[in-house]
């Protein structure tokens, strides 16, 4: 009797900690693919997804500072949270802050002035990175650019000796000012 009970408040407990994630879980079409590791997003959660591992469904949540998207390789799946669009999803992005960090994970300037580096945080560890060869860290975007794209923030000639032409140029190459250019910013969730 006693057991049953217990029984009965632990799967009332579960059913109520795991909501969707039971539902699911009770689904019949479970994990489509029988082997390998395959992600999906939760319904109703920007900061849950599913995970079949070789055919077994489990729940997970993304870290402090990360939400799920599909397409995050910055850790377990997840993305950073400036990068993902939960649509009208319910998605909590409460920093949990630590020195040096806002959130456990995330990138962040290492400096007031134009930079080559930056912050990358892991589990709410500070870690100095830096930018490809040439590059600075633009915070907005959250990527490394051509300081060009920085000025006046940036000055090219001293991150790097590049100079950009001052004058607009004459005869057939003034159709072509300013000249198209090939916008080389890299991913810094893609540079693992
Ligand atoms: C999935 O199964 C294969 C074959 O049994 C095994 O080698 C592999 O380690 C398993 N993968 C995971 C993530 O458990």
């Amino acid at each position: 009797m006693k057991s049953k009970l217990t029984f009965f408040l632990l799967a009332l407990g579960l059913f109520a900690a795991g909501g969707a994630a039971d539902a699911l879980l009770d689904g019949a079409p479970q994990c489509p693919e029988p082997w390998g590791v395959q992600a999906y997003p939760h319904p109703t959660d920007c900061n849950s997804f599913f995970l079949c591992t070789n055919g077994t469904l489990s729940y997970e949540r993304c870290e402090n500072g990360l939400l799920f998207d599909g397409k995050g390789a910055v850790h377990n799946h997840c993305n950073y949270h400036w990068a993902v669009d939960c649509g009208n999803k319910q998605v909590d992005i409460v920093p949990l802050s630590s020195p040096g960090c806002e959130y456990q994970f995330g990138i962040y300037p290492d400096s007031d002035h134009c930079s080559t580096g930056y912050i990358k945080c892991a589990y709410g560890e500070p870690h100095q990175a830096q930018c490809d060869a040439g590059l600075v860290y633009d915070a907005k975007s959250h990527t490394c650019v051509w300081p060009d794209q920085l000025i006046p923030f940036c000055n090219p000639e001293e991150v790097i000796g590049f100079r950009c032409p001052s004058s607009p140029p004459t005869g057939a190459a003034a159709r072509f000012w300013p000249f198209p250019r090939i916008v080389h910013n890299i991913f810094i969730s893609s540079l693992q």
